[in-house]
């Protein structure tokens, strides 16, 4: 998964269906501009003049290492390489946002998902948009310098669970990183936005897309999204001047007969059961990576499994290394060093067939069927999620109640609402 899907129902964005058109049109509009916020009276003190033409993107070790320090620019994604995301500058505080008022804005020209955080580089503001395209703009006056065209074919669009989302460009001596949507890894020129080279990151006959914001430390990582689809996850690291492939880490094993690439995926081959590499396995990484300088370890996290089902993805057993999990592998080698599973298995779904019993829970399998088709229960196939998900809670709340459904008003009150989420996305199709 690729998106925000799982998050408890307060929020989720707005879909089509539950927004007035008016209000939606807003909403896009809001999202497919950048809009140039500064408090009146203070003209954005903070940001230097665009000098994109001598110094465009002069981004090193050093300087990111001591971006804390350097509060006028944003070199990286989440501002750090712990991407703590937090600014110091004091200019706009409590007592006089209440100031802050549209200065300008630029028109991204695409109505489709936006999730890039721009980065500020010497007065130069570098931001991917919708279909893995870059531009560039004075950050002072929103004067745009540059547009990339990444040319993505637009059929490819149906391999994106989520929208043609990209979430960022990376800077570095000169030049600006973007991942693809179909796949590509491509190396800017600062100042002119002109490609220098480009690496296809992915095999192209599967549904991987590129999304996340790339990450430079030594080398530019990339990792792949795609885990709705047959893939299988991994991080690759390229050299920045080349684009060299220098390392690439897998999150979940492979065919097992193959051989496997280190130890790290021997061992986590022991948690996995079936034919799982025939549906790739999942666990994509497609959010950006975190660095400790002192220790020299990587942080990232991997996603969820392929298909989601561990029922039909590993014979419903297993931890599923390394499927939501934090990895730390070294920076340099790209090795695996430790690795925590935030949940076991990746059984989101595991109440839609094994009850459990100590918290009264009947499977909803028993009487909805594996399908959300069965007689005798009232039929969930073809449902929307956001309805499956409103009808529990009416159950839970008591708002729905009559003879027949006692049985799932007392499952209903038992569901946190991530487990209401979960049970109501896999019968209506996650959509
Ligand atoms: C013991 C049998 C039983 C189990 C177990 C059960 N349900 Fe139901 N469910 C029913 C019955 C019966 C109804 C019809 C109730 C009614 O019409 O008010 C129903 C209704 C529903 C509805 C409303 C459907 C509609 O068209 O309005 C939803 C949604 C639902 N169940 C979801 C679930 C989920 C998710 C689970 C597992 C967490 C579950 N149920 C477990 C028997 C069950």
């Amino acid at each position: 998964m690729d998106h925000n899907r799982r998050t408890s129902p307060t929020e989720r964005p707005l879909s089509q269906a539950e927004v007035p058109t008016d209000r939606l049109h807003l909403v896009v509009r809001a999202v497919t501009a950048l809009i140039f916020c500064f408090v009146f009276g203070f003209a954005a003190g903070a940001i230097e003049p665009a000098r994109a033409a001598e110094s465009a993107a002069n981004v090193d070790a050093a300087r990111l290492i001591g971006a804390d320090q350097d509060p006028a620019n944003w070199m990286t994604y989440g501002r750090t390489y712990c991407a703590q995301r937090f600014s110091p500058l004091a200019q706009i505080a409590a007592d006089n946002v209440n100031l802050l008022g549209l200065a300008g804005y630029a028109d991204f020209d695409v109505d489709r998902g936006q999730e890039a955080t721009p980065l500020i580089i010497e007065g130069v503001m570098y931001v991917s948009i919708a279909w893995s395209n870059v531009r560039a703009f004075d950050a002072k006056t929103g004067k745009p310098l540059w547009f990339y065209d990444a040319k993505v074919p637009r059929r490819l669009g149906v391999r994106g669970c989520c929208d043609a989302v990209n979430r960022g460009v990376a800077a570095w001596k000169g030049k600006i990183f973007v991942g693809t949507f179909d796949g590509r890894l491509v190396a800017l020129d600062a100042k002119t936005g002109q490609p220098v080279w480009s690496v296809m990151t992915v095999d192209p006959d599967k549904a991987y897309t590129n999304r996340m914001a790339p990450r430079v430390i030594k080398r530019v990582m990339i990792g792949v999204a795609g885990s709705e689809y047959d893939v299988r996850g991994y991080i690759s690291a390229y050299d920045a001047e080349t684009g060299a492939l220098a390392w690439r880490f897998y999150t979940v094993p492979g065919d097992p007969s193959k051989g496997f690439e280190n130890e790290a995926m021997e061992m986590a081959a022991k948690t996995w059961h079936g034919e799982w590499w025939k549906m790739g396995g999942g666990g994509t990484v497609w959010v950006a990576t975190s660095y400790d300088p002192e220790l020299n370890l990587i942080y990232f996290g991997a996603g969820n499994g392929s298909v989601w089902n561990q029922h039909y993805r590993s014979d419903s057993r297993g931890d599923n290394l390394f499927l939501s999990s934090i990895i730390a592998l070294n920076a340099d080698t790209g090795a695996y060093v430790w690795h925590y599973q935030a949940l076991p298995g990746e059984e989101w779904i595991r109440l839609v067939f094994a009850a459990d019993p100590a918290r009264g829970i009947a499977p909803c399998s028993a009487c909805h069927g594996p399908g959300g088709y069965k007689l005798g229960a009232r039929a969930l196939q073809h449902q929307r999620t956001t309805y499956i998900e409103s009808q529990l809670l009416a159950f839970a709340q008591g708002m729905r109640q009559n003879d027949i459904s006692e049985q799932v008003r007392t499952i209903a009150r038992q569901l946190t609402p991530e487990e209401m989420h979960a049970v109501a996305a896999y019968y209506g199709g996650g959509l």
